[in-house]
């Protein structure tokens, strides 16, 4: 990819065509806002917090940075008026999704959003960001759960929101969401997703006695990729003492 030179808030910063806004501004500590964005991730752009003004040939247009690639001779305002009052706007919807998740009452209050949400309240935990079913898809490749239902009845789900079949218990999902929506009960032996509606028996270290993962992710992994035989016996403390 091309090493270009482009022009942010009146400063000048290297970048390669092709790459994502925000991970490029990011990295050249520029402050935007995201709570759908995963490097690891491809981008899908649904939280519309990263927004900021590109002009491109005298053209200037409001998009979503995580999305948007670099292209030459291109010019980014990141912290204009316009932008605050979108970015503004788009934390009220937030808030009045999910009034009581406090990681978005955080975010409200910091982008200035000071009285409250005027749109009307609900009361999800999940701001459909989608950070879940992507790594379960893109980076462990179990694809369990997905959006189910449409518009206002959207949601996170397993198929036919039934026990998943094809969930592996790695908790993957539970770890990315931004909200904390996903739960993760741990009672010893088992670990359960009570929203997916599943329950696995965790393996232990032949060792020290301590969990490992669930059964049911070892035999993925095997499976996936070419880990050694008798590699999930141990705990990672064990193996590494060994
Ligand atoms: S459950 Fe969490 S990660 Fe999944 S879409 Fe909702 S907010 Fe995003
Ligand atoms: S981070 Fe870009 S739309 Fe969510």
């Amino acid at each position: 990819m091309p090493e270009v030179t482009i022009k942010v808030d009146g400063k000048t910063i290297n970048a390669k065509t092709g790459e994502m806004l925000l991970p490029v501004l990011l990295a050249a500590g520029f402050d935007i806002p995201h709570m759908c964005y995963n490097e690891e991730i491809k981008p899908f752009g649904a939280c519309r917090l990263c927004l900021i003004e590109v002009e491109v040939g005298g053209r200037r247009n409001v998009v979503s940075s995580c999305s948007y690639p670099v292209t030459e001779n291109m010019e980014i305002f990141t912290d204009t008026e316009s932008i605050k009052k979108h970015r503004r706007m788009v934390a009220e919807l937030l808030l009045a999704r999910c009034p009581e998740v406090e990681q978005i009452q955080k975010l409200a209050a910091a982008l200035g959003v000071v009285s409250g949400s005027r749109f009307a309240k609900k009361d999800e935990g999940c701001i459909l960001c989608g950070l879940c079913t992507r790594a379960c898809e893109q980076v462990v490749g179990a694809s369990a759960i997905s959006f189910v239902g449409r518009g206002p009845e959207k949601e996170v789900g397993t198929p036919f929101l039934d026990k998943s079949e094809d969930c592996i218990g790695c908790g993957s999902c539970a770890y990315i969401c931004p909200t904390q929506y996903i739960e993760v009960k741990e009672d010893g032996d088992f670990r359960e997703f009570p929203l997916w509606k599943v329950k696995f028996e965790f393996a232990k270290c032949k060792k020290c006695g301590q969990n490992v993962a669930p059964k049911k992710q070892i035999e993925f992994m095997m499976k996936k990729a070419s880990i050694p035989e008798g590699w999930f016996d141990y705990c990672q403390d064990c193996r590494e003492a060994k």
